[in-house]
């Protein structure tokens, strides 16, 4: 096996690695555009800065539709927000994103109230929030201080809110907002991931279906005669793989951060925290998860065991109650 066929087929055996090949830089960044409109200026915006960047674009809709009759849909908005509960929204999937353009009329002077609803429901820890409004002549009012006040409670990052007057915006004007914004320069620009002693590497681009949120990686090791692939992972806070196997069986050496740890025949127990310098042996065939503390980086080194013929098998997601149970008590 030359240097190179080593790298990949040794790193095809570490858990949590990608290839060595970086994805095209606007696949690292995932683009979710999310709006909600009732009489459609919101909506073709939101239109236009998808088809000028990509990515998913959802609609926010409430559980309960406004009435079509303008006065009655003003009066329900003015009775909502003197209310100030949250006004429930109709079912809707995520797909996960790194950047999130989020659009809503200017009403009363601020973010509609299923736009609200939606970004304290969603997590956006760790994204970039791009906002943008359209109004009816009062341009921005509130409605950027309190997405702004929302994003940056949960951990987001905010760039500065656009606002379009009524139905005017064109697309070649969104178009060119949506350039200015030089979003793909570097795919770990707006990522608030920390440098610590082992190189970040990339983003988990290969692996990411099988993980929660974003992680990366970085191959440390190549010699074929060593035989010994090792890999320093990074996951988000909160992020986790999926339930998995490998043939051949795994090392987790601890770096930085707090992490989570737990084994199928050790389902009934709160699994383990992991924090630096930390060891876990991983039994051939043994299912198993790991990932970050909710709310916590974590870093690992992964290290392949018996890599010539060390496969993995991945399995279903971890379930958010199981994952939250750890903690409580420290297993060693
Ligand atoms: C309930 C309601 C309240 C509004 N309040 C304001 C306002 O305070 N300031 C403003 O400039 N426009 C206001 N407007 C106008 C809308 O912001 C504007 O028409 C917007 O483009 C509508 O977006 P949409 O077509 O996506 O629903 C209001 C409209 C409605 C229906």
């Amino acid at each position: 096996m030359n240097r190179r066929d080593f790298l990949f087929a040794s790193l095809a055996t570490v858990a949590a690695a990608g290839t060595l090949r970086a994805a095209p830089t606007s696949a690292q960044q995932r683009v979710l555009v999310a709006y909600f409109s009732l009489s459609g200026n919101t909506r073709a915006v939101a239109g236009f800065i998808h088809g000028a960047i990509g990515g998913n674009l959802l609609e926010i809709r409430p559980a309960e539709s406004y009435p079509a009759e303008y006065q009655a849909a003003v009066d329900r908005s003015r009775d909502e927000l003197h209310a100030g509960e949250r006004v429930p929204l109709a079912p809707f999937d995520v797909p996960p994103f790194d950047i999130l353009f989020i659009g809503s009329p200017n009403w009363w002077g601020t973010i509609a109230p299923p736009v609200e609803t939606f970004l304290r429901t969603v997590s956006l820890k760790g994204k970039l929030v791009v906002p943008f409004f359209t109004h009816g002549g009062g341009g921005m009012q509130r409605c950027e201080s309190t997405v702004r006040a929302i994003g940056e409670a949960a951990g987001a990052r905010l760039l500065p809110a656009r606002t379009f007057p009524g139905g005017s915006a064109t697309e070649a004007e969104i178009a060119d907002w949506v350039k200015s914004l030089d979003l793909g320069a570097d795919p770990l620009a707006f990522a608030d991931v920390p440098r610590g002693t082992f190189p970040l590497g990339q983003p988990n681009v290969a692996n990411a279906k099988w993980f929660s949120g974003r992680s990366w990686v970085a191959p440390l090791t190549g010699m074929a005669a060593l035989n010994c692939p090792i890999a320093n992972v990074t996951f988000e806070p909160g992020c986790r793989n999926n339930w998995h196997r490998h043939s051949g069986g795994q090392l987790l050496i601890c770096v930085s951060g707090e992490g989570r740890y737990q084994e199928r025949a050790s389902y009934a127990r709160p699994g383990r925290v992991l924090l630096p310098g930390d060891i876990v042996e991983i039994a051939p065939g043994v299912e198993h998860w790991h990932g970050a503390a909710p709310g916590k980086w974590f870093q690992h080194l992964a290290i392949s065991t018996n890599p010539e013929t060390n496969k993995t098998d991945w399995l279903e997601p971890v379930e958010e109650a199981l994952y939250c149970s750890i903690g409580a008590k420290r297993e060693v």
